[in-house]
Formats: structure tokens, sequence, C-alpha cells
């Protein structure tokens, strides 16, 4: 063994030279970088590399290390004859100026990569570059940066910094990028609220088609780009770095020990075959590692050494030889994918393999993952449909592996036999793909639910040799599916019965699918049976269909086979572009970056089961922990019970009976996260009476459990009379049904709470409701709410989960603070909030429907029930809003509504942007769609016979006195070219037989009621004339705080010369001590109201400050700013001012006005598999006169893609034993990514419009928007009828939501007799 005698961590963190003495081995580098370091600008809200706001740039250093030399064993540096060899980058050995760092053929200098997956020790010799450390507010903002904020590319900001790295990532590498690499790029990085349109925009400017940016820094005096002078830092890449000298790293060899656990990382493979020996004989455990990407998807097992690979030369060389190119054990998946692009006229399956692996994961992973590992981890875990693993076995790669206990005699073996193979003590050396013959032909597919970083639900992979001369299969064809049982499987015998048939026989096809079918009979075990083998059909139709020569196969069938290239999608069209001001250089302060000195932390103890009674509780395990402080519970505190406002009491933590999984028993508290998340684990709860829990609306109804006085019972008109007119003499009775959604707010629920004297407490809460959290904390505590102050700076995305979901977090966390009179900090996992926090609750909705021939629908029978789970959460009254929005924009006379909400053992469902709305706007849409299926009408005619005019009143009683649904109708269906596109999709589906097309308008209104909701002002003018504002409602991407501050500078500005700066005021956190008893801020209005309640501080100021601008006017000619304040003060005059608003009812019925938008979204549906794409997507939003364009554009775009997520892929999985969510995490629950969002994405406001009811005549943004995305939904649905025309079917189908691929393959519902090649017939 040689001697590891450096056992510190070196590198260099935004320029300066770091080192880190015996650091954690377990540690990762965001968690260093933030706790040690402060650089709180990435976050870690998943931890799996699963949403990539924790994004930096890992690089190399170059330096004389003597890693060259000592990785030169006998093993390491030899050549192949015949082979070019380069070595793959980031790694010591890319340093030593040999084979890597600078040379040409170093695929990525810079890398992109996920700081929550990263361990620190793995850093060692590199360089880290943070956002902060590309540019700030103070220094000037780097182009990346600034491009984000012109655009408005940042809503609640939490995202943006991993956001800007990745970007940074693509310039700082090639200044000079394609769009098409642009596009790419993001496809590690999840925004939930600006549907990712802006944030294209604004790096679209770095495309080499656009680039105006010249890759200058911008000044922070001139607010211009550094032409020269100022900034003498050169080009885009040095922007990171002060230039360190570069430094001299000793040895690449490094140990470093911890609690038992050590690191150690080995410069060749003598030495790790070593390390391997000498580990096992001590009888301890030990565990390679390269990219250490596998952890986001798995936990890995605890060992006593990990041993670093990435510095052995050996594994990173890349090879190209005449019979194939080969890459080492440790060569990360981009440099794989370089090395095919750069090769693929070699073989025929290169081109299909890069195409593939562009699949893989996203950006981040791949930059460090390597395809070794990828291959390690599903050998650990059958049950991983590894994309890799299944490409790689059809490609027929080769595998090289040497195994320690045999001194590392290596082993040429195939896929096939690896994953039959013990792997106790074995390195994967080399990985070598052969080059195929010409005359090959080979194809993979993937399946997910989202089209990129996702993983497969099936993948396959098809070898298909030619015989081209005789027309036949020869008799080395390779088959390959992953996904139907664990580990990829080759179906030999098809591949066997293949061989010498003809190719292009049809009966050859239609036995070879009975045989596939017969012979890969998927797993029930892991799910989706029949899904998936639906899909096996469908992949080998692709294949098989995808030989033919393209002018024979009849263009009925083409497009079945022409896979949409994700790297290709969506390179928007250009659309307008929208500024706005916010800032994106990680500088903002979430409630998690406060630095609270001698705090404590605390996690939840959860109940394992969802209906039982809570029989004993031993956390005595977790306190003999070192470092672990207290565990508290419902037994050892006096109140922990709390009113939620809808007169229901919740528990804090279980005391008796425990209503979900997850539920909160009880709370540990310990010095470190990490200590009170293990301790937690330790806490023996124990329960009897567990019953099996009710989760289902059938559950519901067997066991009549609903809540009482919660229900709807509307009549209105003679609907037994009316049922039988028209056509329909029965009516037209299903159902429309919606499930969960999860509401993936980046930032997870938190709190922080400080006790202070006199048993006062400081709440800084996530929350939208500080009031509530205020009351409560109070209620809880025992104590005064003047005891009691919640500050609420901003919120990293909300969407209505903060509203009374935060109570219970601030609770918590504020009981512990109390008993302990200490600082604590609850900060929820991305697992812990998905399972303890209801989502949107699911809606089923039985209805029958009275019809004229016309299409006038004259009464509607509807029977809803609502699954709320284990409490009743809203305040909001959420059965009695069914008639505020059922009726949609339609005139029914007639309505018979029954619904109930069922009490289930699954945690409180609560809001989520459009709660009601959305739903019932589905119910009815579908009902629409219903009808003019039924009676073959167009479903916009339907629409347009029922619609709402001036002069109507809804369901709710709202008289219609301006109504300009038609308007917004008209205008979009003018501005999408509906009518033309309308039949430009039938002529498609003529064309085209399993490739279909559907194109829907859905037109939406939605009602904002604020009455009796108090907000509250108060704005102060300082001698500078500086002004600050606080108002009541919280920040939370909606801009708030840009509206609040235009409102104040256009009031004040009005009575000076030149109006007012915005420079000049300041928003400042929202607090309960000057905002008392307010309103929550959610519902789409608080930002009207909170405007309104500034502006009548502001006229206020205004009222006092006018007499001295008129005495100051001369000539006409107002005083400036400054004058008036210095003036102002000398008078005497009060320069604060407070503003309160309570609105009243209004007189045309409970609201205080309606607004209308519509969308026309078009999609392509490939109906043998369900892979959806959003070809064009238009929204149109009556936005009044909209207070801030840049801000409303962003709303519409950010909710109508929250809404494609609801509607395509966000699906909830319940343990139907435990009710424990099986979609708890990134991995597993898909919200739509850049790579979802509509091919053209345009949003626009309905010019020229007003509110004569609104502020300032403005209508508000965040809601409507989310309503119109159904159209998503129908437009697939009408793709699906057009699928199943095919196959004669012409019933009606519906789907409900998320129409997830499984569930529109289903729908379509493709015999595989249908998949016949006798194209003559088709
Ligand atoms: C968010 C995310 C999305 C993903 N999506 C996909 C996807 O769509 N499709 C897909 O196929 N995969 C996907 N993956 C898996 C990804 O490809 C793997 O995590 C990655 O390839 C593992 O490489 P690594 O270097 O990080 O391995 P590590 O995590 O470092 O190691 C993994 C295992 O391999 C062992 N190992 C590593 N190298 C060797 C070697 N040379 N010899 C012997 N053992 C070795 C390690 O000991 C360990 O047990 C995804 C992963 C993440 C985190
Ligand atoms: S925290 Fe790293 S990817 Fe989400
Ligand atoms: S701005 Fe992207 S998650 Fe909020």
């Amino acid at each position: 063994m040689p001697s590891y005698t450096k056992s510190h961590v070196q590198f260099e963190l935004n320029g300066e030279h770091v080192t880190v003495e015996e650091p954690d081995p377990k540690a990762v580098l965001g968690d260093y970088l933030r706790l040690e370091r402060g650089l709180t600008g990435l976050q870690m809200p998943c931890r799996q590399g699963g949403c990539g706001s924790c994004t930096v740039i890992l690089s190399p250093i170059r330096c004389s290390s003597s890693d060259s030399s000592s990785s030169s064993s006998s093993s390491g540096k030899k050549k192949k004859k015949d082979a070019v060899h380069v070595a793959a980058a980031n790694h010591a050995g890319d340093d030593d100026g040999g084979s890597g760092g600078g040379d040409d053929d170093e695929p990525l200098k810079h890398r992109p990569i996920n700081a929550c997956l990263l361990p620190l020790c793995a850093v060692d010799g590199k360089r880290v570059t943070t956002v902060e450390g590309i540019g700030s507010t103070k220094h000037g903002l780097h182009p990346v940066q600034q491009a984000i904020v012109t655009h408005n590319g940042t809503q609640c900001g939490f995202c943006t910094p991993g956001m800007v790295m990745s970007m940074y990532g693509l310039v700082v590498n090639n200044s000079q990028p394609t769009a098409q690499q642009v596009e790419d790029q993001l496809d590690g990085n999840l925004c939930r609220c600006t549907g990712y349109r802006p944030i294209l925009d604004g790096f679209q400017t770095f495309a080499n088609c656009n680039n105006k940016n010249n890759n200058k820094r911008m000044c922070n005096k001139s607010g211009e780009q550094c032409a020269s002078g100022c900034d003498k830092e050169g080009d885009m890449e040095e922007l990171g770095s002060k230039r360190m000298e570069h430094w001299e790293l000793p040895d690449a060899r490094l140990m470093v020990s911890r609690d038992g656990l050590k690191w150690v990382r080995a410069v060749s493979l003598d030495e790790l075959y070593a390390l391997l020996q000498t580990t096992k004989h001590k009888g301890r455990t030990i565990r390679m590692v390269r990219g250490n990407t596998s952890s986001g998807i798995y936990p890995p097992p605890a060992v006593d050494v990990l041993a670093d690979i990435s510095h052995i030369s050996k594994l990173m060389e890349l090879s190209v030889q005449e019979k194939g190119i080969s890459i080492g054990g440790a060569v990360p998946i981009t440099d794989f994918m370089v090395l095919l692009e750069r090769n693929q006229s070699l073989s025929p399956s290169y081109g299909p393999l890069l195409k593939h692996l562009k699949r893989v994961a996203h950006n981040q992973v791949r930059n460090i993952g390597s395809v070794a590992g990828n291959l390690m981890l599903t050998h650990a875990h059958g049950e991983f449909a590894s994309d890799i693993s299944t490409i790689l076995m059809a490609a027929e790669a080769k595998l090289r592996v040497g195994f320690a206990w045999e001194n590392g005699d290596e082993h040429v073996i195939s896929l096939e036999q690896f994953f039959n193979l013990s792997l106790d003590g074995a390195v994967i050396v080399e990985i070598f793909i052969p080059v195929m013959k010409a005359s090959a032909r080979f194809f993979t597919y993937k399946v997910a639910l989202r089209r990129v970083n996702a993983h497969a639900l099936l993948n396959a992979g098809f070898k298909l040799a030619v015989n081209s001369t005789k027309g036949v299969f020869e008799s080395n064809c390779v088959i390959v599916y992953g996904g139907v049982r664990p580990y990829p499987q080759r179906a030999r015998k098809t591949e066997a019965y293949l061989a010498g048939k003809k190719v292009f026989d049809p009966k050859v096809f239609a036995d070879s699918v009975q045989i596939l079918q017969r012979e890969l009979v998927v797993d029930p075990a892991l799910g989706r049976t029949e899904y998936r083998t639906r899909l096996l059909a469908a992949f080998f139709y692709k294949a098989f269909l995808s030989l033919f020569p393209q002018d024979t196969i009849p263009p009925r069938l083409r497009s079945s086979i022409v896979e949409g290239d994700p790297s290709e999608y969506p390179v928007s069209k250009p659309i307008p572009k929208l500024s706005a001001g916010l800032q994106a250089t990680g500088e903002a302060q979430y409630l998690d970056d406060m630095v609270v000195g001698g705090s404590l932390y605390a996690t939840f103890v959860q109940a394992t089961v969802a209906n039982a009674a809570l029989k004993s509780i031993d956390p005595s395990k977790a306190l003999a922990m070192k470092g672990v402080i207290t565990f508290i519970s419902a037994a050892s505190l006096k109140a922990d019970k709390y009113c939620n406002l809808v007169s229901e009491d919740e528990e804090v933590f279980a005391s008796e009976r425990v209503l979900y999984y997850g539920q909160a028993v009880g709370l540990i508290v310990a010095n470190t996260k990490a200590l009170a998340d293990e301790a937690a684990r330790l806490v023996v709860v124990t329960y009897s009476d567990v019953q099996k829990p009710i989760l289902t609306f059938e559950d519901a109804i067997a066991a009549d459990s609903f809540y009482e006085n919660r229900r709807v019972d509307l009549q209105i008109g003679e609907i037994l009379n009316l049922f039988y007119c028209g056509k329909l003499k029965n009516g037209v009775g299903v159902q429309a049904s919606v499930g969960h959604q999860y509401h993936f707010h980046l930032e997870t629920q938190r709190a922080i709470c400080i006790p202070g004297e006199d048993n006062s407490m400081d709440v800084y809460s996530s929350t939208q409701n500080p009031s509530q959290v205020q009351h409560c904390v109070g209620v809880g505590l025992n104590q005064p709410q003047h005891k009691i102050t919640v500050h609420v700076k901003r919120l990293g995305g909300a969407y209505g989960s903060k509203l009374n979901r935060s109570v219970p977090i601030a609770m918590a966390c504020a009981l512990a603070a109390d008993k302990l009179q200490k600082p604590v900090k609850l900060i929820l996992d991305i697992g812990t909030n998905m399972q303890v926090v209801g989502g949107r609750s699911p809606y089923r909705c039985d209805y029958k429907i009275g019809v004229m021939k016309d299409g006038r629908i004259t009464s509607l029978q509807l029977r809803i029930l609502n699954n709320h789970g284990a409490h009743f959460d809203f305040e909001y009254p959420m059965l009695e809003a069914i008639p505020v929005f059922i009726d949609n924009v339609y005139k029914i006379p007639n309505w018979d509504i029954k619904g109930k909400a069922a009490r289930t053992n699954l945690p409180a469902c609560t809001w989520m942007r459009g709660p009601v709305f959305v739903e019932t706007v589905f119910m009815m849409e579908t009902m629409m769609e219903h009808v003019a299926s039924v009676l073959g009408m167009p479903a916009d005619l339907v629409r347009e016979v029922n619609m709402f005019k001036k002069g109507d009143t809804t369901l709710a009683g709202q008289y219609l006195e301006f109504c300009n649904v038609k308007e917004v109708l008209d205008s979009i269906k003018e501005s999408s070219e509906y009518e033309t596109r309308v039949k430009q999709v039938k002529e498609f589906n003529s064309l085209n037989q399993w490739v279909k097309r559907g194109i829907s308008l859905i037109p939406v209104k939605f009602s904002a009621s604020w009455t009796a909701v108090q907000h509250i002002a108060l704005v102060n003018i300082y001698p500078d004339g500086s002004i600050s504002i606080h108002q009541s409602g919280c920040e939370m991407g909606q801009g708030l705080d840009v509206k609040v501050a235009q409102v104040a500078a256009m009031t004040l500005g009005s009575i000076v010369e030149g109006g007012l700066d915005m420079a000049n005021i300041k928003v400042q956190t929202t607090t309960t001590v000057i905002a008392n008893n307010v309103g929550e801020s959610g519902g789409s209005v608080t930002s009207e109201l909170c405007a309104m309640a500034v502006q009548v501080a502001c006229n206020k100021l205004v009222e006092r400050l006018r007499v001295t601008s008129r005495m100051l006017t001369t000539l006409g000619r107002k005083p400036s700013w400054r004058e008036l304040i210095e003036a102002a003060l000398t008078s005497g005059i009060d320069l604060q001012a407070r503003g309160r608003i309570y609105p009243g009812p209004n007189q045309n019925g409970p609201f205080q006005y309606l607004s209308f938008a519509a969308a026309v979204t078009e999609v392509e549906v490939d109906i043998l598999t369900g892979d959806t794409r959003i070809l064009r997507g238009d929204i149109l939003l009556d936005c009044g006169k909209s207070l801030n364009p840049a801000i409303d554009i962003g709303q519409v775009h950010g909710a109508y893609v929250q809404g494609i997520g609801f509607y395509l892929s966000e699906e909830y999985q319940i343990d139907a034993a435990n009710g424990k969510l099986t979609t708890n995490s990134t991995w597993n629950y898909k919200v739509p990514s850049s790579k979802d969002i509509p091919h053209d994405f345009r949003a626009s406001l309905l010019p020229n419009s007003s509110n004569p009811s609104g502020f300032l005549r403005s209508k508000f943004s965040g809601e409507p928007p989310y309503g119109t995305a159904c159209s998503v939904l129908f437009a697939v649905q009408q793709a699906v009828a057009a699928g199943r025309e095919e196959i004669g079917a012409n019933d009606w189908c519906s789907l409900s939501a998320p129409a997830t691929v499984e569930k529109v393959a289903l729908a379509a519902n493709v015999p595989t007799s249908f998949l016949s090649l006798s194209l003559q017939s088709q």
C-alpha cells in the first residue's frame, strides 16, 4: 500500500484557495458551501439531483501534480496499439498536461454539477464556482444573471441561482453556443413558478444567432456592459475566478477519516486493488465512488471505506479503435457522448446511442456520473430500468472487469454475464462498444413520465441485422428490453425466430410479436403491467417499421417511427420579450439562509401507519445519542391543539390516534440537522387497533366517511321535466375526475423560532398567513398574541400550501424553542413535506346532462365527491365554492348539485392555485366535450351556444354588467389562427395512423372575492428621501413587492418634478408588528389589496405634502423629491402614514369582478406509447389595465405550466396498505421541465382592456390561466379519439387528470393485432 499522507482537502472556491482539514467523508459539497462558507445562493431542496437548485461549476486546476507519475503503474499508462487514446476531463489526470486539461480533445472543461450529491472530498484539487463567484449586485452582474433579470425570468427566485449556474456552465465552455444548446442546457433545472419561457428567452440571447452580450460583465456603475478600464478581467471564463496563481497539489492521493469512516483516493488500479484487499482482510466494508450520483436514487449502504476512483488515469481513458470505441470505468456519461458524437460515422449504433443518452438523467448528472456507475447501480438494483444498461446490452458492449481477489486479473464479459455475476471486489475497468456492420440497423426507445430528467417506464434497444441481398434477417439480431423484469432482458427466442426470416413479410412480424409477448412477460411487481405489455409490442412494431425503406412506408404510418428528438424540442419561436427587474445573484435571503447563533435543529418523528391508536413512544435510543437534546410529543405539552380556522381542532402531534401515514407524533431536537434526522429514525413508536385506512372515494363510500356540514345541496329549476328534452332521452351520464397535485414549492415548509425575554417568541415562518401563525403559536404557547411576532421575508414558492399548512410547522418549532429557551430551526425535507402536507384535493363528478338538439344544455345533475383527507383544512368555503365556479362561462338554467367531502386517512388537502376553480372548470368542460361528442357537433359550437352574455347572472348570483368572454374568445381565435389550425389538425390526422393531433380552445371565468379582508401598509419617508414600505402581503414570487413599489412611486411621484425613482423605495419584511389581523396572501388578490393599502397611505402623504409642493413650484416647475422632503421636514410634516383597506360587498353580487381568459392548445400524441408533445400553447388573459404586464405575463406562463403538470404528468401513488405516498420525491413525481412546455408558447394580455371595479382598472393574473390549462388534456383527448377511430371505436372516451403516458396509451387501446405490417392495406 502506498503512503497516504494528505488528510486535508484543498480546492479553489470562487478564486480563493481553501483548505479543509479532515472533513467528514460523508459531507456533500453543497452542505459545506452553505453551512461552512455561508454561500447560500445555492439551495438544496431535494438532495436527489432532481431539481438543479444546487448547481455549481466544477473545473480543473492546472497543476503539476505527481499524479502522472503515480498513475503510471503497470496497468495505468500502457496504450494500446492502433488505438487513439484520450483521457476524459475533470480528474487529476486531466490537469497533468498529458492527456487532459487544455487538450483539444478535452470534452468539457467546466462542468455544472449537483452540489447536493458530490462529496466534499471529491473536489480536492479542483476549482468550484458558485453563483456568488460570478457576479454580485455590488460588483456588477454577470451577463447570464443580467439576462435572467432583464427577461423577468425569476418569480420566487429559489431556482434562479441553479438556472444561472447551468447557463454559466454552458457559456464558460463555449462563448458561442447554438440556440439548441441553450435550450438543452436546462434539462436538469426545475422551476415551478415561471413556466420557463422567460428564462429561456433570457438565455437565448447568448445563442450564436442572437448574442449581443459579448460575454462581458455588467458594470455596476453604468449598468452597461463593461467596455474596458474598470473591468480588467477578460473573458467569460475568468470572471468566476480571481485568476489564482496555479498552486501545487503535492499528491493526488488522499486519505481522510472521521468517526470510523475513511475516504481514500487511489491513483492507480494497483492501489485500488490493494485497498479493496486490505479492507476486506480487516473485515471492513468498502464502496467505490465516482460521481456519487447514484445516491440521488438509492441511499448508499453504510460502509467503512469510500474509495474515490476518479483519479485513476486508466479508468478515465477513452479510445477509438478500428473495431470499436472504449471508455474507462470512471468516464462520465457526457464524455462518452462526446466520443460517440465525434465517431458517429463509424457505426450505425453510435448515433442512436448518443440520442438516447441525451434522455438519460440530465446535464449535471451526466457531467460527473459515469457509465460504469450506472451499470453497477443496475447490478445492485435490478428493478431500476436503466437506459444505459439496456442500450449497451443491445449494442453488444463488452466489459473488462478486474477482480481484486484475483490480484486484478481481468475478464472480458458481456452485459448479460455481468448481470449474472457476483461482483464482490470487481472493478469495471473498460467498456467496449463494438462497431456494427454497416448493414445492421440500431434503434432504441424510451417512455417516461417526462421528456427529460425522468427514468424509463420501459426502454428497449434493437440491433436488427439484415441481409439486404436476400431480404432476410441475419442470425445475430439483438433485442433487449428494460423495465419488463428486473435487469435488462434479451428476447433470445424472438431473436432466434427472426434468423433467416423475410424482413418485410407481415406474417414474420405477426408471429414474432407473439413470441416476444410470450417470452417477455411483464413482472407485475414492477407495476403498470398492462401498459408495459402494450409498450413492448409498440416498440417492436416501431423498430420493424423503421426497417422499411422510407419511400415504401405509407405516409399514414411514417410519423409513428419518427421519434421527436428531445434535443430539438422546444426551440421556441421568438415571442415578444417583456422586461422586468428582479435580481438573480443568489443574494436573496430565504428563511434557511438566516444565520442564527446557537440554533438547534428539529426533525419530526412520523407515524408509519395511517389509522391506528398510538400505544407507546420510546425515544430513549435517540436521546442516548451524543448531541441529541430533547424529544417532545403531545404528552410533554400542555396545549398542542389548535383550531385551523374551519372549526376543526388539529393536533400538532398525534396524542391518541394516528390519522394518516407520516403524521407527526413527536419532534427530536439536536445540535445538527443530520443528527436530528438520524435520531428521529431511532424513536420507537408502537400502535394498537391498526385499521385498514380509508384512502379512496370507494373506501369512503363503503365506510360512509364524510364530513358533516361540509356539503353542498343546490337545486335550481325543474331538473326532471327538462331531462327528457332533445335527442338525448336519458341525458348523458358519466364521470369527470381529477387527482391530487403536490405544490412542489422548491422551498419546503419551515420555521425558525427564537425565544426572547418575558416569554416572547420571534417566529420566522415560511407562511402565506402570518396572522394565523401568530394566533396559533400564541395558543400553543399559552401566551397572549402581543408576545408572538411573526416575520416573513420572502417565500421560495407556496401556491397555497403555506396558507394553513405552515401553521403546525411553526407551532412545533415554537413549542421546542419555548421548552429549550433556545433558537430552533425546523426545515422539512422534500420527502417529509410531500408526505405530511396534503396537496390539491381529488374530485369526482358523476354527471347527467339534459341537452337540446342544438347543443343548448338545459339541465345538469351533478354528484360531486371530494377527498379531503384527515382534517378539513380550507377556511375558504370549499364545497360551497362549487357553484361559484362550476358554471364556468355558461348560462345553464336548471341545476341539481349535491356534493360532499370524504374524510379519509390522508394528510389534509389544502389550497392549491385556483382550488375548486381548476377542478370544476375541468368538470364542466368535460361535459361540453361529451355533449359535442354525442351530438356530433364541434365542441366550440356547443360552448358558444351556451355562453354567458352581458346582462346574464351567474349561478352564484353575479350580475354580468361587464362580460367580455366573447371578446376574449374571438381575440384568441384570431391570434392563434384557430380555425385554420383545426382544419390542419384534421388533415394531419387523416394522413397519419398512429400519431394524432388534437387542438382545444377553453375559455374560463374566475371570480375575485375580497370582501371583508383587511390589508395594511405603513409608508415611511426618511430625510434622504428614501422610502420604506411595510405591507401585509407575503412576497412569494407573484411580484407583490414590485407592484406595491410601483404604486407608491406613481402616487408619491405625482407631486414632484420628474416623478419618483423606484430606487428610492424599499419594501420591507412583512411582520405582524405592523400588519396585524390581516388576510392571508392568496387567491390572486393580495397584490391588488396591498397596492390599494399602499396607495391609501401614499395618498395621505401626498395630501400632507401637497401644500409644500405648491409652495415650491415655480414657473410651473414642481420641486424635486429631495427638495420636497427637505422642505417638509423643516415644516414638521409627519412623514409616516398608514393605509388600511377592508373592502365591502360589490353591488353586482358577491364578487368584486370577474376575469375571463382562454387558451388554445395543440398537441401531438403517439397513440401507441401515449407520449405527448405540446406543439403550441396560446393563452389570453383579460388582466384589465395591467399593473405590470411583465409580472402578469409571468403569472400566465407559470400558471399554465403548473396546469400542464396537473393534466399530464403529476401522478400521486399511495400504498393501499398503509397510506404511504410512494411518489414522494423528484425521482417519481414529475412536474414539467423546460422540455415539456409548448414548443411555441404565446401568452398575452387582452389589449385595451379595463376594469372599472378593479384597483387602477387592473385585474388579477395568478389563477385564471391555470383553469385554461385543461385545454392540454382535452387536446390529448381529441387526439386519442382520432386514434380510436383507427380501430373502429367511435364511442365517447374521456381522460381523467393526470392523463399520463400510461393512461393515454391505455385509452387509445390499440390491440396488437392492429399493428400490422401489411403496408398495402394501409
Ligand atoms: C436525477 C437522476 C436522474 C437519473 N436518470 C437516469 C435515467 O434517465 N436513465 C438512467 O439509465 N440512469 C439515470 N440515472 C442514473 C445515473 O446514470 C447514475 O446515477 C450514474 O450513472 C452513476 O454514476 P456515478 O459515477 O455517479 O456512480 P456512483 O454513484 O459513484 O457509483 C454507483 C455504484 O457504482 C460503483 N462503481 C462506480 N464505478 C465503478 C467501477 N468502475 N467499477 C466498479 N464499481 C463501480 C460504485 O461503487 C457504486 O456502488 C439518474 C440519476 C440521477 C441522480
Ligand atoms: S438539491 Fe441538488 S438537485 Fe435538488
Ligand atoms: S422562480 Fe423558479 S421556482 Fe420559483
